[in-house]
């Protein structure tokens, strides 16, 4: 009988955090994590931040060493998965390579979206994705470059305020009436387009982009109102599609992810899915949409890895996320939606601030803008479901952890 094997297709956070936990349980069978960049996997989040610093030479930061992978057995494979045979437990590389699997680990990521108007595939029209991508941005972030900046989510953002800070006029030409629009609420997309505006960013709202002009390379981005913004670079950062093309097609179940639930068990037995590639659809959470978050990306690796070793405790992470620009930290836990009440605590013109949201008089959310120990106790009371005390939850001189209401009282 062959060994039972274990493959990972994606060596990303998700990726790897299945495999250092299939070790951490004793899973005593091959793993192997196959990636066409397999080398060292490394850390998203500095990609857009500090490897784009001027003043920086910091090269990525590996997930873990080398020499980790190689004494917990770990084997990385370079290669492409190029089909998956769900009968015959077996993937296929674009090599030919055929390899067999027990249990199989989808964690493929996702790709940045791109523009698809005239001009976008023009030489200077860059993303964001790999460490590649971020020494090519920081390429072109030189004094008085002009750099337009199409999207202002987090990439649209860290990268405006890296332009920024590098000396470029930099402009953020953004489709939506705010910044970080998908993310969070008003008063918060208010204090970071007051930032950036301080910074010398210029900020166009309503922007559809139409087309990107330049011969042999980008020289302007057109709008639909017909305005034209002269660019040296375009960097897009309009969000992200989750890779699930490989799963349909092996019949899994798929609809704008991969859909996963608690365990990160897909609709085959012996195949889980992670990270940005999925949906979670996990009712008694109350949650139905990709994460984007590389915590939750992680939690859904360790549930994966607990699952196939019969380990029952599911890691239940109440999702966080966080962003730095300009030195200023938004930190944020919780999935809000557009129907919360929002209360705001402290003055949103000023860091530190923090906003929360209420469902049912109940902290389903929270941005905290500056301020780690809001942050802190607002997951603690997120996970607890707890009922807020407005007028107490306003108020910055009184602590965030005390801000709550009685229920039990009150149903009495
Ligand atoms: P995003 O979804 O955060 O933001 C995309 C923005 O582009 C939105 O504001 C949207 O309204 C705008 N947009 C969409 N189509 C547009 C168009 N045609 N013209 C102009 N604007 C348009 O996605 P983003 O910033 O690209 O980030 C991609 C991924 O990377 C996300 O999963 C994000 O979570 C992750 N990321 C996270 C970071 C963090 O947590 N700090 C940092 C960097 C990336």
């Amino acid at each position: 009988m062959t060994e039972s094997s274990i493959l990972i297709i994606g060596a990303g956070h998700a990726g790897v955090q299945t495999a250092v936990r299939l070790r951490e349980l004793d899973w005593s069978g091959r793993v192997v994590l196959i990636d066409p960049d397999i080398g060292t996997p490394y850390e998203r989040p500095p990609l857009s931040k500090e490897l784009l610093k001027l003043d920086t030479t910091e090269e990525v930061i590996p997930l873990r060493k080398d020499t980790f992978y190689e004494g917990q057995a770990i084997e990385r494979i370079s290669g492409t998965v190029s089909a998956i045979d769900a009968v015959n437990h077996a993937v296929e590389l674009a090599d030919g390579t055929r390899l067999d699997y027990t249990t199989l680990m989808l964690a493929p990521g996702s790709q940045a979206r791109k523009l698809t108007c005239p001009g976008s595939d023009l030489p200077g029209v860059l993303s964001l994705k790999t460490r590649e991508d971020a020494r090519g941005i920081k390429a072109v972030l030189t004094r008085g470059a002009r750099i337009a900046i199409v999207g202002a989510g987090y990439i649209g953002l860290e990268v405006a305020a890296a332009a920024a800070a590098a000396g470029c006029e930099t402009t953020i030409l953004e489709f939506q009436d705010r910044v970080m629009s998908r993310v969070t609420s008003e008063p918060v997309s208010r204090f970071f387009e007051g930032l950036h505006a301080e910074q010398g960013t210029s900020l166009v709202f309503g922007a559809a982009v139409t087309e990107i002009t330049g011969d042999g390379k980008v020289e302007g981005v057109v709008t639909a109102d017909g305005q034209t913004y002269a660019a040296d670079a375009v960097v897009v950062g309009i969000g992200v599609v989750p890779m699930h093309a490989l799963a349909t097609e092996a019949g899994l179940k798929a609809e704008d992810g991969i859909i996963v639930d608690a365990d990160s068990r897909t609709s085959d037995p012996d195949i889980y899915a992670a990270g940005d590639a999925t949906r979670l659809v996990w009712p008694e959470a109350g949650i139905n949409r990709r994460l984007e978050s590389i915590q939750s990306a992680v939690a859904q690796a360790v549930n994966a890895a607990n699952h196939i070793m019969g380990v029952t405790t599911t890691k239940r992470e109440v999702p966080w996320f966080w962003t730095v620009q300009h030195g200023v930290r938004l930190q944020t836990a919780g999935l809000r939606t557009p129907e919360d009440d929002i209360v705001v605590r402290g003055d949103a013109q000023t860091a530190p601030f923090s906003v929360l949201y209420l469902r049912d008089g109940k902290l389903a959310a929270i941005d905290t803008i500056g301020s780690l120990k809001d942050f802190t106790a607002g997951k603690k009371l997120i996970a607890a479901a707890a009922a807020i005390d407005q007028d107490a939850a306003r108020d910055m001189n009184i602590k965030l952890s005390e801000a709550v209401r009685e229920l039990a009282s009150e149903a009495q």
